[in-house]
């Protein structure tokens, strides 16, 4: 599940890196471009759709939350502080994710193509991160089974104050 399916409300799918999930926050993180279209879509309606898979555990889960995005703060800029050059290389892209491109492109900078780029040159980058984090107010789990399936759903209560399950006919 480290590459799940998420979704926005105008009903755009796209596959993120999960960075973490929080069990006391019920919070997943993921890290995007701040300049992408699903920032101002969040903006505008931050419900959220979320959906995993993991073939080895036959275990879907199916989420609903709210997302809410960060640019700023020390918590955002120790992430940052966190990951590598080279992971921080998408973020120098010249256009947003979705610019329209006359010819096929990586948006990187020219010089910055094939390289592991120096802190110097990763910095001007900062300013493109983002942190997207999704909390969770309701999950649907299924686990697949020879001999019967099962199916819950999650529901997370106001101000976490814990969770009600339910069992449902897969
Ligand atoms: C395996 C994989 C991992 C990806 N991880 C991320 C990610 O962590 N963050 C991200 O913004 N896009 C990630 N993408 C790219 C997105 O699927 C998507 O193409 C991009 O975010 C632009 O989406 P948007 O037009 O909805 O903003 C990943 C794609 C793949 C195939």
């Amino acid at each position: 599940m480290h590459t799940p399916v998420i979704g926005t409300s105008d009903g755009d799918l796209r596959v993120m890196v999960l960075r973490e999930f929080n069990a006391a926050t019920y919070q997943l993180r993921l890290h995007t471009d701040a300049r992408s279209p699903k920032i101002g879509r969040i903006a505008n309606d931050p419900a959220m759709a979320v959906l995993a898979y993991d073939a080895e555990a036959k275990v879907q889960i199916r989420v609903r939350g709210v997302g809410a995005v960060k640019t700023t703060g020390a918590d955002i800029d120790a992430i940052w502080d966190e990951a590598t050059n080279f992971a921080k290389r998408c973020y120098l892209a010249e256009q947003g994710p979705s610019s329209v491109s006359a010819r096929q492109t990586s948006g990187l900078p020219g010089w910055a193509e094939g390289i592991n780029p120096t802190a110097d040159q990763i910095a001007p980058a900062r300013q493109n991160f983002a942190v997207l984090y999704i909390t969770v107010t309701e999950f649907d789990w299924l686990y697949l089974a020879n001999t019967g399936h099962r199916r819950a759903r999650i529901t997370i209560l106001p101000d976490r104050a814990g969770w009600k399950g339910e069992w449902l006919v897969p």
